[in-house]
């Protein structure tokens, strides 16, 4: 019996050194001194034994259970250490590692071509006004002295919704609209932006949908010379100090006398190029006085009150300010072509 408890302890130190998992040790402690191992069995069998040998394998076997339990308690703590030192090393995080970056959105170049034209008119005492997109035919045509038959009202132009429901061509009829809000009394002062829509073929500088921002100021004694200074700062506000503007005679129906601005080509600085076709002058926007029928039909007196109104389009103002060769680019949105207007700080 001496024998086979000396052989258990040898064969239980050997399977202790040898696992090299918790899991393994713990079958190892269960299979030798759990109820049913081995020496358990030793000190079952000990009734045979004689009074005298009793003791002896007694006080052995209970030596050779607390060894195993020694031993097995140091390996325990030896590979829950390396346990600990395995998650250690698969767990580190490497501070060094760059960062992902995320993408910082941005503003449309139209959208802070718009907000910019916006702000400047706000600090001349403007305030901003909407109108609906899908308009009547009586504000997008009548109230702006565009009679039936007039050629803007062709099916070729204008993308219809009813016989009297249009999408708007133009930002001009939330003029009609705002006067008549205003009840006949001065002064108004508005810009407007806003989509508009047209039945044109897309290509480098037209498109079926595009925005404009609409000007209008009416009071009493407002002059052609307002309307040339307004224009004038707007102008050398956005396209730089140096630039000089000329008004030509034009016509629109809705205003009387109706002119058209250019700026000088800052390209050529007026000498002519390819940007301006030879002239020097690159036209911006059409303008004019509001047409004395106007002003009446949307309830203001035409003897008392006079105004002047602008119309741009945004896209155009965008191309000319940073360069752009075609309006699609506005709508197709290229994240490369939007990339470009982002601020130099990020
Ligand atoms: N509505 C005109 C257009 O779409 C632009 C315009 C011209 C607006 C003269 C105005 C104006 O207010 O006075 O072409």
């Amino acid at each position: 019996m001496k024998e086979r408890l000396k052989e258990l302890e040898l064969e239980a130190i050997e399977k202790i050194n040898q696992a090299s998992e918790l899991k393994e040790l713990n079958e190892v402690r269960v299979s030798f001194l759990g109820k049913k191992g081995p020496i358990t069995e030793v000190l079952r069998g000990m009734g045979k034994l004689s009074v005298e040998e009793r003791p002896v394998i007694g006080a052995l076997a209970n030596e050779v259970r607390t060894a195993i339990a020694e031993k097995i308690d140091e390996k325990q703590k030896i590979l829950e250490a390396e346990l600990v030192q395995r998650k250690l090393a698969s767990e580190t995080i490497d501070v060094t590692l760059p960062g992902r970056r995320v993408n910082i959105g941005n503003h449309h170049p139209l959208t802070k071509v718009v907000e910019e034209i916006e702000d400047l008119f706000i600090g001349l005492g403007y305030t901003v006004a909407e109108g609906p997109e899908v308009e009547t035919d009586y504000y997008n045509f009548e109230a702006l002295n565009l009679p039936k038959g007039h050629p803007a009202r062709d099916m070729q132009d204008s993308f219809y919704i009813t016989e009297e429901l249009l999408m708007r061509t133009h930002t001009s009829p939330v003029q009609a609209r705002t006067m008549e809000k205003h009840g006949g009394k001065g002064p108004v002062k508005i810009i407007c932006p806003g989509k508009v829509f047209r039945r044109d073929n897309d290509d480098a500088t037209h498109s079926h949908q595009f925005m404009q921002i609409e000007g209008l100021v009416v009071d009493e004694n407002i002059r052609m010379s307002d309307l040339k200074g307004t224009l004038e700062v707007f102008a050398k506000k956005m396209f730089g100090e140096d630039r000089e503007i000329r008004l030509r005679p034009s016509f629109f129906p809705f205003t009387e006398p109706s002119v058209e601005m250019d700026i000088s080509c800052k390209i050529c600085g007026g000498k002519g190029c390819n940007v301006c076709k030879g002239t020097g002058w690159i036209e911006i926007l059409g303008a004019g006085m509001v047409h004395p029928r106007v002003l009446e039909m949307s309830g203001f007196d035409s003897k008392k009150y006079t105004g002047f109104a602008f119309g741009m389009g945004a896209e155009r103002i965008a191309m000319l300010k940073y360069g752009i060769d075609d309006i699609r680019h506005f709508y197709t949105n290229d994240i490369r072509f939007l990339k470009q207007f982002l601020p130099t700080d990020r």
